[in-house]
């Protein structure tokens, strides 16, 4: 069944596990997830970004879902709206059926500038007030996404500046995520604490950790009942990498975020784990390597099929690894 997106953190918060919330924009997508939470019976946060409903369509997007939700009556379906960057941009998403919003009030509504405290709180608020009042949760954003190795802002995602930023600057405020959450009452809050978006997010292998893991605990310890986001959390896996240059990829060296450091946050308060690029990954190594293999082939099935294949295997690995497998 479709169901919200609190219902499925407060089950998460009272039993200690967190939910990868996974970006849908297409059927193969779809069809990926909902395999890997049947297999290992965990309930699913799929997420549509601007990008994915303007690619796919919200109808598409909803008869999807609806798709999933047929096909897989036992297991519970959140339909969250991935950055919304303005409260109408919200309110077409709540009436076009999704059951959970993000509203991005961290940037500015173009996406490219970061936006005053008082912004933030007002355009969240604003959301709040109506998504609460048609059973709709809303997740906030607060602070600046970007690596604490490289101390850039997320550029991709539009966060940041040119140039180099400080610690503080990345990391989301202890006693400004209270205020904001006092005076939004978001479902869902989520922090700076040194991810960012994409596939490039360190340039070299970790060797300690790589997140601001105890400004995870000073924000959970602060405000115990706010449900944590990680965005920016794939992994980057390096066999995907090796697979797509093994046949004929071009990606530069790169590194992701460390599933232990996710788990680490997980038993701080983080409920909602933001993975895109690690499924994109999956596909176009997939593809990628029917492609080369098997030269005559023109059914797309045939290449889109292993695709999903790749897919679900690595949304089995983060369910198990989250916890989230057997709770649906
Ligand atoms: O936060 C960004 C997500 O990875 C979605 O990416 O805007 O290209 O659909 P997108
Ligand atoms: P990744 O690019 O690390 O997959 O992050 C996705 C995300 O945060 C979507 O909101
Ligand atoms: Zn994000």
């Amino acid at each position: 069944p479709l169901v919200s997106l609190r219902q499925l953190l407060d089950h998460a918060a009272e039993n200690g596990y967190g939910l990868p919330a996974f970006n849908v924009n297409n059927l193969e997508q779809v069809r990926a997830i909902m395999a890997a939470a049947d297999e290992t019976k965990s309930p699913v946060i799929l997420q549509a970004s601007a990008g994915a409903r303007k690619y796919a369509g919200d109808a598409f997007l909803r008869h999807m879902i609806q798709g999933a939700i047929e096909t897989y009556p036992t297991i519970p379906i959140v339909m969250h709206l991935d950055h919304g960057a303005a409260p109408p941009v919200c309110f077409s998403a709540i009436e076009n059926g999704f059951t959970s919003v993000m509203m991005d009030g961290s940037l500015q509504a173009d996406g490219k500038s970061v936006a005053d405290y008082e912004y933030n709180v007002d355009v969240t608020r604003t959301v709040v007030e109506s998504a609460h009042a048609q059973g709709v949760s809303v997740e906030g954003e607060l602070g600046v996404l970007g690596s604490l190795e490289t101390m850039k802002g997320d550029k991709e995602d539009g966060h940041g500046a040119e140039g180099t930023m400080t610690r503080e600057q990345l990391l989301t405020d202890v006693d400004q995520a209270a205020d904001f959450v006092a005076k939004t009452q978001v479902d869902a809050l989520a922090i700076a604490i040194g991810t960012s978006h994409g596939a490039y997010k360190f340039t070299k292998r970790p060797t300690g950790e790589v997140l601001a893991i105890s400004r995870i605990k000073e924000i959970h310890a602060r405000i115990p009942n706010t449900h944590l986001v990680m965005h920016g959390s794939s992994s980057v896996p390096q066999e995907l990498l090796a697979e797509i240059r093994q046949y004929g990829g071009e990606l530069k060296e790169t590194y992701g975020v460390p599933v232990e450091e996710i788990q680490e946050g997980i038993k701080h308060g983080v409920r909602k784990v933001n993975i895109d690029t690690d499924l994109r990954l999956a596909m176009t190594a997939a593809i990628r390597r029917v492609m080369f293999v098997n030269k005559g082939e023109f059914d797309p099935r045939k290449y889109l099929s292993e695709g999903i294949k790749a897919m679900t295997k690595v949304c089995v690995a983060r369910f198990e690894a989250f916890g989230t497998a057997g709770q649906a």
